[in-house]
C-alpha cells in the first residue's frame, strides 16, 4: 500500500526487461499519488524537455503479445461481471431468507393474536357476563327481600327475568367455552351451585310472600349466598383460567416479536456491514482501478507514454481495459513519433525548399546575367563577325579605289607630260574598269552584310504588321526572287491553299522564305548545272501549306544535298556557315530563327538527311503576337 512506483522503477524510466508497472493495488487512495505525480509531469520542468521521442522510448511496458495474452488469461479469471452476480446473488438470497423468516414470525404472532381475540377475549367476556348475570340476579333477590307490598310481583318478575339473563348467559358459556373437560367440571360446578341456588330461591320467593321477612334474610345471607358464591366461583374460576391462558399467549407473542426484532435488527445490521463491505469492495474493485485508469489516460493523452499502466496483475475485465489501454497507447506514442518524425521531415523539408528556391532565385539571376554576357557576347561576335566580314569587301574595295587613284594620277600626269599613249589609255581603262568592278560588287557586298546586320537585330520599328494573304505573299517573294530563279537548276512548285490569311508581318515572313530559298539555291542543288537541264535533274524545291484554327504551317522542302548532323545542329548559330568565302556569311538561319521565334511568334524545324534533301517546317500563328510598335492593321491587299 505504501509502494507507488516499485524500487528502482521512477515513472518515465524504461523498466528492465521482465518488469510490470506499479498494480492495482498500488493505488490505494484511488491514484492520488499518481495524481500528484502526473500534476509534477505536466508541470514540472521535466516534461517540458522531455521529448516526444524520449517519452515514447519509456512507453513499452509491456509487449503487445503479453498484453494479448493477458486479455485472453482475464476471460478464465473470476471476473467483475461474476463477483458482481455473486455478491448481488448472496445478498438477494440474505434478504429472502430474512424476508421469509420474518413472514413466518409474523404468522405466528398473528396465530396467538387470533387466539387471543377469538378465544380468551370472548370466553373472558362471556366469562364476564356471566358473573355480571349472577351479580344482577343477586341484587334482584336482594331487592325482593325489601320489596314493599305493591312492588313484591314486579319484584319477582324481575328476579325471573334476572334468572333468564344467567340462564341466556349459562347457555352462552355452554356454546362458546365448554370444549374440553375442564370446562365441563366448571359448568358442574356452576350448575349444581345453580340448581342449589334455585332452591333456596323457591324457599325465599315463599318467605317473601309468607312475609317472613327475618327468615328470609336468614336464608339470603346463609344457604342462598353460599349457592350464589359457589356458581360465581365456578366462573370465576374459568375466567382467572381464560384470563391466565390469554396473558400466556400475549407473552408468547411478546416473545415472538421480541425474536423477530432481534432478527430483523441483526437482518439489518448485517446488510449495513454487508452493504458497507460491498462498497468497499466496489471502490476498491472498480472505483480505484477506473480513477487510476483514468489518470494514466490523461496521462497519455497528454503525452506522458511513461506514466504507469495500472492493473495489469489484474485478471478481470479493468484488466482487459488495461491491455486495450496499452495497445492504444502506444498506439498513440507511435502516431506521435511518426507527427514528431513527420514535422521533422517537413521543417527540414521546408528548410531545403527555401534553400532551394534561394539558390534557384541565385540561379535565375546567374542565368540572366549569363544570358545577358551571352546576347552580348553574340553581339560582340556580331559585331566583330560583321566588321571582319564588311572589312573584306572594303578592303578590296579601297585598294581597288586607291589602285584607281593611283592610276588616275599616273594618267593625268602622262596627259600633262603630253606623254599620253594608247597603250596608257587602254591600260588606265583597263584597270578603272576593273577597279569600278571591283568597288561595285565589294560595296554591294558590304552593303548586303549590312542589311543582314540589321535583320539580326530584329528591327521591328521597320516591320510593318497588317493582314495579308498568304499565296499573295509567297508569289510576290518569288517574283523578287526571279532573275536568280530563271537562271536556276532546279524546279521550284508551289502548293499554297487558297484563303490563308494572317494578321502577321509580311515583310519579316518574306525574308525567312527569301532566306530559304537562297539556302536552296546555294547550298542544296548543283549550280553547275545549266537551267535547261532543271526538267530532267528532277531537282526540285517545293513550297506547301496547310493551315489549322490557330497556326500556318509552311514547308520550304528540297531534294538536294541535304546536311549532315553536325551541321544541323550548328545550323541557326550566327556565322555558322560551310561557304565560307563562297558567298555565305552564316547568318541568313540565325536571322530566320530569330524572325519565326520572335516577331511571328512561331517555331521552327529542321529535318535533313546527306544526299536526299532538307525540309525546314515554320509553325505561326495566324494572328501573331502583338507588339509594343505594332501600328493599326490594315485589310489585306493594302501596302504594307
Ligand atoms: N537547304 C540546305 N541544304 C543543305 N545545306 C544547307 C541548306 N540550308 C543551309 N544549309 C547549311 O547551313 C549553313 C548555314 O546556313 P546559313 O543560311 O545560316 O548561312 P549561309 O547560307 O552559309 O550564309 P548566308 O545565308 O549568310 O549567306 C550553310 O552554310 C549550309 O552548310
Ligand atoms: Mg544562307
Amino acid at each position: 500500500m505504501t509502494c507507488l512506483f516499485p524500487a528502482g522503477a521512477p515513472p518515465g524510466q524504461r523498466l528492465p526487461p521482465g518488469h510490470v508497472r506499479p498494480r492495482c493495488r498500488d493505488w490505494p487512495d484511488g491514484g492520488s499519488q499518481a495524481e500528484a505525480w502526473l500534476m509534477a509531469q505536466s508541470s514540472g520542468p521535466r516534461s517540458l524537455e522531455m521529448g516526444t521521442a524520449e517519452m515514447v522510448a519509456t512507453a513499452p511496458l509491456l509487449p503487445p503479445a503479453d498484453l494479448s495474452n493477458r486479455i485472453a488469461r482475464t476471460a478464465g479469471g473470476l471476473t467483475l461481471r461474476l463477483r458482481l452476480l455473486l455478491a448481488f446473488g448472496l445478498l438477494t438470497l440474505g434478504v429472502a431468507l430474512v424476508g421469509g423468516l420474518a413472514m413466518d414470525r409474523l404468522g405466528a404472532l398473528n396465530d396467538k393474536a387470533a387466539v387471543i381475540r377469538d378465544n380468551w377475549l370472548p370466553s373472558t367476556a362471556v366469562n364476564g357476563q356471566m358473573i355480571s348475570a349472577i351479580k344482577s340476579h343477586r341484587l334482584a333477590e336482594a331487592r325482593l327481600l325489601f320489596a314493599p307490598e305493591a312492588d313484591l310481583e314486579r319484584s319477582l318478575q324481575a328476579l325471573d327475568q334476572r334468572n333468564q339473563d344467567v340462564e341466556i348467559a349459562r347457555r352462552d358459556y355452554q356454546q362458546y367455552i365448554v370444549m374440553n373437560t375442564e370446562d365441563e367440571q366448571r359448568l358442574n360446578a356452576f350448575d349444581q351451585a345453580w340448581a342449589a341456588g334455585q332452591q333456596y330461591q323457591m324457599r325465599l320467593r315463599d318467605l317473601v310472600r309468607e312475609h317472613d321477612r327475618d327468615q328470609a334474610i336468614a336464608l339470603y345471607n346463609g344457604p342462598l349466598r353460599d349457592a350464589d358464591t359457589q356458581a360465581t366461583d365456578a366462573i370465576l374460576r374459568d375466567l382467572a383460567f381464560n384470563v391466565n391462558q390469554g396473558r400466556a399467549t400475549a407473552r408468547e407473542g411478546n416473545a415472538i416479536y421480541a425474536a423477530t426484532r432481534a432478527l430483523l435488527w441483526s437482518a439489518i445490521g448485517l446488510a449495513v456491514v454487508t452493504g458497507a463491505g460491498l462498497a468497499w469492495l466496489a471502490i476498491r474493485t472498480i472505483a480505484a482501478p477506473i480513477q487510476a485508469m483514468t489518470l494514466a489516460t490523461e496521462a497519455f493523452a497528454q503525452g506522458h507514454y511513461g506514466h504507469p499502466l495500472p492493473c495489469t496483475d489484474r485478471r478481470d475485465e479493468i484488466a482487459g481495459l488495461a491491455a486495450a489501454l496499452a495497445v492504444l497507447r502506444d498506439k498513440s506514442a507511435e502516431r506521435d513519433r511518426l507527427i514528431a518524425t513527420r514535422t521533422n521531415e517537413a521543417q527540414s523539408l521546408s528548410a531545403a525548399k527555401t534553400e532551394a528556391e534561394t539558390n534557384l532565385a541565385t540561379l535565375r539571376q546567374l542565368q540572366d546575367q549569363l544570358v545577358e554576357s551571352e546576347k552580348l557576347a553574340a553581339l560582340g561576335s556580331l559585331v566583330a563577325g560583321v566588321a571582319h566580314e564588311v572589312n573584306s569587301p572594303l578592303g578590296v574595295a579601297v585598294s581597288a579605289s586607291s589602285t584607281l587613284a593611283l592610276e588616275t594620277k599616273r594618267f593625268l600626269a602622262a596627259i600633262e607630260a603630253g606623254q599620253l599613249r594608247q597603250s596608257t589609255v587602254d591600260r588606265f581603262a583597263r584597270v578603272a574598269r576593273d577597279s569600278t568592278d571591283l568597288l561595285e560588287r565589294n560595296l554591294d557586298r558590304a552593303t548586303t552584310l549590312v542589311q543582314h546586320f540589321k535583320q539580326v537585330a530584329v528591327d521591328r520599328a521597320s516591320s510593318q504588321r497588317r493582314r495579308f494573304n498568304l499565296g499573295e505573299m509567297v508569289s510576290d517573294t518569288l517574283t523578287t526572287l526571279g532573275p536568280m530563279l530563271r537562271r536556276a537548276s532546279y524546279r521550284v512548285e508551289t502548293a499554297i491553299p487558297d484563303g490563308i490569311d494572317l494578321d502577321s508581318y509580311p515583310g519579316p515572313l518574306g525574308q525567312v522564305l527569301t532566306n530559304l530559298i537562297q539556302n536552296a539555291e546555294l547550298h542544296a542543288f548543283d549550280a553547275a548545272l545549266p537551267a535547261r537541264e532543271r526538267q530532267t535533274t528532277g531537282q526540285l524545291l517545293r513550297i506547301e501549306a496547310s493551315r489549322s484554327a490557330r497556326d500556318v504551317t509552311l514547308r520550304v522542302q528540297d531534294n538536294g544535298a541535304g546536311m549532315g548532323e553536325d551541321v544541323r545542329r550548328r545550323l541557326f548559330e550566327p556565322f555558322f556557315t560551310t561557304k565560307m568565302g563562297q558567298g555565305g556569311s552564316g547568318l541568313g538561319m540565325h536571322i530566320v530563327y530569330n524572325i519565326v521565334t520572335g516577331i511571328l511568334g512561331g517555331a521552327i524545324a529542321v529535318a535533313s538527311t546527306p544526299g536526299k534533301g532538307t525540309t525546314v517546317t515554320l509553325t505561326v500563328p495566324l494572328m501573331a503576337p502583338h507588339n509594343a510598335d505594332d501600328e493599326p492593321s490594315s485589310s489585306p491587299g493594302e501596302p504594307g
